[in-house]
């Protein structure tokens, strides 16, 4: 049974880590995030209560956790204190008893957002200031959390009791046996050293970073685990090789919140049995429409459609690779279940030749076509399924295809958002 834990995201963010990181804090002492900032965005449901999360680990939600928010963050000061005020609103009681801060970690000011308002677009960044204060970190002329703290405004005061030497207790946890879950923001594909850059965001997205962005050994960590989806989706530019449709169709697509105002329910999901007709008449376009609208793939932090494809076991093998992954999730299985046909991506044609390995260059991947592998969909509610056997054959048959093509294991399988949507597939590597 492993004690620490690395959870990342296995594709181009949003797997659904917050859902696997809020399972799997039910056992774990501690949850230690360790990357980015507030261009992230967990969604999290328990029985009828939903919360968005940006910057503090999950885990608050829970009792008797403690939750670690590491250096290798970038912290905006208004936006975890109206985390903290918004939980504090619904009843939580946050100190240090519950939530500690580095140090280390860095400001994001609001030039930082400014400019990357201004920057950010051709990349399609979250605007959030994310890149601009990695820029002034790594040129030594960053705002650390300490330092900010000195100052005298509402937020520093806020923040003051919560900043501890972090690096000290979380090292004091492992020595104590402790179970500690090891949080990533964003997605592999999304790395700053190993995306596909310089479509990439600015931290160390990778399990790797959970030593850098903590202050931990590589030597202290017993599993590394990812979440993919069962598709895969991109916000933001930059090549993906199993789109459906085109970045400009999706882009063009309204949110799903003025969709739902300016039709109503009804006229909804008319439009969707349109669709889903339309996809099973193999129309590539609605395909990666009716993946949205099914897996509400619209961004947390920005509200944008998220650009939708099949699942790439390429990219999946790579981020298994680069993270050197003991397990994956796969979340978001009841997506599919509209789908009669589904595919899975094994290679890549590049120049007529065929790639079995991905490259995170991006001049090479634009070019890319995906070669695929058709297999049979299970068209029927799987919800409610509370066991591998008990999914529909053919589901099963796409998760071990997957599994095959991925070469590592799966350990859990998600088929929604509540906590009980959950199977768990392999043990041997969550606590
Ligand atoms: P930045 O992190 O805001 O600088 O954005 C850089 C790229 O990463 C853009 O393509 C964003 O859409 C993407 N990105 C950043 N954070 C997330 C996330 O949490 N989920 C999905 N995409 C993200
Ligand atoms: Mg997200």
């Amino acid at each position: 049974m492993p004690k620490t834990i690395v959870i990342v995201g296995m594709q181009f963010g949003d797997e659904g880590k917050g859902k696997i990181i809020d399972f799997l804090t039910e056992k774990a002492d501690l949850i230690a995030r360790f990357n980015g900032g507030n261009n992230a965005g967990h969604t999290v449901v328990v029985k009828n209560d939903v919360f968005k999360f940006h910057l503090i680990p999950s885990g608050i939600i829970h009792k008797n956790k403690l939750n670690m928010m590491g250096n290798g963050m970038a912290i905006d000061p208004k936006v975890i204190v109206s985390e903290i005020e918004d939980l504090e609103r619904r009843g939580y009681n946050i100190s240090e008893k519950n939530l500690i801060i580095s140090g280390n970690a860095h400001i994001i000011k609001e030039k930082h957002v400014e400019e990357d308002v201004l920057t950010g677009t051709k990349i399609g960044t979250t605007a959030m200031g994310i890149g601009p204060c990695y820029t002034d970190k790594a040129a030594r002329k960053g705002l650390r959390i300490i330092d900010y703290i000195k100052e005298d405004n509402k937020y520093a005061k806020r923040l003051r009791p919560l900043v501890k030497d972090t690096s000290l207790i979380i090292n004091q946890y492992l020595e104590d046996g402790k179970n500690i879950l090891l949080e990533g923001a964003q997605g592999t594909l999304l790395d700053i050293d190993h995306g596909t850059y310089p479509y990439v965001t600015s931290s160390s997205v990778v399990a790797g970073g959970a030593c850098t962005g903590l202050g931990i050994g590589p030597t202290k960590i017993d599993a590394v685990i990812a979440v993919a989806k069962a598709y895969i989706t991109r916000v933001g530019s930059g090549p993906l090789v199993t789109e459906l449709g085109t970045e400009e169709e999706t882009n063009k697509e309204d949110s799903i919140g003025k969709l739902r105002k300016d039709l109503g329910e009804q006229s909804l999901s008319f439009l969707k049995r349109k669709i889903i007709n339309k996809a099973n008449e193999d129309d590539e376009y609605s395909q990666g429409r009716l993946l949205r609208l099914n897996g509400m793939e619209y961004g947390t932090t920005t509200g944008r459609p998220r650009r939708t494809g099949w699942f790439d076991a390429l990219a999946a093998r790579y981020a298994a690779r680069i993270n050197g992954l003991n397990a994956f999730v796969i979340t978001k299985l009841d997506v599919l279940s509209d789908f009669k046909k589904i595919k899975i991506c094994t290679d890549y044609e590049y120049k007529g030749k065929d790639l079995n390995d991905f490259t995170n260059n991006v001049e090479i991947l634009k070019e890319c076509r995906p070669v695929y592998e058709t297999m049979d969909g299970w068209c029927k509610d799987i919800s409610k399924v509370k066991s591998f056997k008990e999914l529909p054959e053919s589901a099963q048959e796409y998760i071990e295809r997957i599994e095959k093509l991925v070469n590592v294991p799966v350990c859990i399988v998600s088929l929604g958002p509540a906590r009980e949507q959950t199977i768990i597939a392999r043990k041997e590597f969550l606590f």
